[in-house]
């Protein structure tokens, strides 16, 4: 049975913009991942304010093995690299350049019980 994952990303508003424009330049290494479903990334629209990163996997274990692998470490290189600069610490432009875009991330696991495709 697959499994959902979400990392839900905390985004401050001014760094929504910058966020998205990371993900249109990620590595698009997860493709390549074993047992990967399919990701979207999701902008909040109506009843919270944070990003999901919504992935699907084939089990518990290509997920774990995904997020252990060189294609995660290098998939999240930016990010990584912006939070070991740390928020304020930027190149001095303010907003939308130095820092980790998010400024909180909590991950959502779920088993899918039930799925339903459009017919071909
Ligand atoms: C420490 C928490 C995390 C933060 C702050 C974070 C943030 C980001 C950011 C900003 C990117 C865009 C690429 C970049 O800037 O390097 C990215 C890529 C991505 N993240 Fe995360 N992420 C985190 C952990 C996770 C986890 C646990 C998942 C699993 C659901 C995930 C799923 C993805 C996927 C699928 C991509 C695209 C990678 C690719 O194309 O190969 N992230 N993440």
């Amino acid at each position: 049975m697959s499994v959902v994952k979400i990392n839900v990303l905390t985004v401050p508003e001014p760094m929504k913009a910058e966020l998205e424009r990371r993900f249109a330049g990620r590595a698009g290494l997860v493709e390549q991942a074993d047992g990967f479903e399919g990701f979207e990334l999701l902008r909040p629209v109506e009843g919270t304010d944070r990003y999901l990163v919504y992935t699907r996997w084939r089990s518990e274990e290509d997920f774990q093995r995904w997020t252990e692998s060189r294609a995660f470490g290098e998939g999240h290189a930016q990010a990584a690299a912006d939070a070991e600069r740390g928020q304020g610490h930027g190149h001095g432009h303010g907003h939308g350049h130095g820092g980790p875009a998010a400024s909180g991330s909590e991950l959502w696991s779920f088993e899918v019980v039930e799925r339903a495709d459009p017919k071909g």
